[in-house]
């Protein structure tokens, strides 16, 4: 083998490797056992911009309920909009039900990066994952994990994002021919456990000895990275509205595009470019305000309610399930109370 991180990397991962539901594990997989790529797609679709720990009990209840591709492709997109509530990002959701039926209209997974490419919400990361890790196919998974050991190993001082074709030339280089989906998680462990962003713990690493980071005492202040442009903050309104007669809430389905699409919500105006007013003209209590940060910008929402009685111009009246609402959402119904006006 190459003088590369792959064999030191393997090693370490064979004795180490993290336990995850979508998984399977070293030594199963030295035993013959394939991963399933359905798993592997779902696990790999919900883990971008989302931590191992905040996914695992999504991808269990989003399997038991749809164990296969097949049944996820027949799913009400309803259901899947409310299941993935809370996981963000809700593109990837929609993406996600548009590829399910793709596949099973093509019979199966693609097993090539290429054919994986094509389908629905699948960039050049998660081809790469899925070909590596379902397939084994010696595929460049470049994540965030990927750069930083890259940039650790090498030294490279060249910052973020400029450094990303460098960064790619060299995990190019070390991707091995052989375990590419062993190897490809082996990376993403020792990135999310040893060389970690801040603070990696380099006295543990199993490939310190090719770490020329380590070797300069810089490990910890690469990779490096320009200066973000800050975050702006936008405010607008939301709208909690309940029905006197039985307790339902006014809630409406948010356009396909743009920010929470697809999702449920209680109407809202202002922050997302959209300016429409209140759904109904009522006497509204204000209490308080809701506070989240999406990609691009801070949102400051001033949270209005009612329980008069009104035929509102849009949405509906429905029983109310937080766990069905975006986190936006969550937070703004959590400031209702048992002491609103009746
Ligand atoms: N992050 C993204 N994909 C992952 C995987 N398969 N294992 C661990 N962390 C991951």
């Amino acid at each position: 083998m190459r003088d590369t991180i792959s064999r030191d990397l393997l090693a370490w991962y064979d004795g180490h490797a993290r336990v995850m539901p979508w998984r399977v594990g070293p030594k199963a997989r030295a035993q013959g056992v394939r991963p399933n790529p359905y798993r592997v797609w779902l696990s790999e679709v919900m883990l971008q911009q989302t931590t191992v720990a905040a996914v695992t009990d999504y991808f269990n209840r989003f399997t038991a309920r749809w164990p296969d591709v097949g049944a996820l492709a027949a799913a009400d997109d309803g259901d899947v909009m409310a299941q993935w509530a809370g996981l963000g990002y809700y593109a990837r959701a929609r993406n996600l039900l548009a590829c399910a039926r793709q596949v099973a209209e093509l019979g199966g997974f693609p097993d090539d990066e290429a054919g994986l490419r094509a389908l629905r919400g699948i960039g050049p990361y998660t081809a790469a994952a899925i070909a590596a890790i379902a397939y084994d196919h010696p595929a460049v998974v470049m994540d965030g994990n990927v750069e930083r050991v890259m940039a650790r190993v090498f030294a490279v001082q060249t910052p973020l994002p400029p450094a990303k074709p460098q960064l790619y030339d060299l995990a190019t280089s070390q991707t091995p021919q052989t375990r590419a989906g062993d190897y490809a998680q082996a990376v993403m462990d020792l990135g999310a456990t040893i060389c970690t962003p801040r603070k990696p713990a380099c006295g543990i690493c199993p490939i310190l000895h090719h770490c020329a980071a380590r070797t300069a005492g810089i490990a910890a202040d690469l990779p490096r990275k320009l200066a973000k442009p800050e975050k702006p903050t936008r405010t607008g309104q939301v709208w909690i509205i309940r029905r006197p007669s039985d307790g339902a809430f006014l809630l409406e389905r948010r356009a396909e595009k743009g920010l929470l699409g697809g999702m449920l919500a209680f109407p809202s105006s202002g922050w997302d470019g959209s300016d429409v007013g209140p759904p109904a003209p009522l006497d509204f209590q204000t209490l308080g305000a809701a506070r989240h940060t999406f990609t691009h910008f801070h949102l400051n929402l001033d949270v209005l309610a009612s329980d008069a009685p009104c035929n509102p111009a849009r949405g509906a009246f429905m029983p109310l399930n937080p766990a069905d609402l975006p986190t936006l959402m969550r937070k703004a119904f959590a400031l209702w109370g048992d002491d609103l006006p009746r």
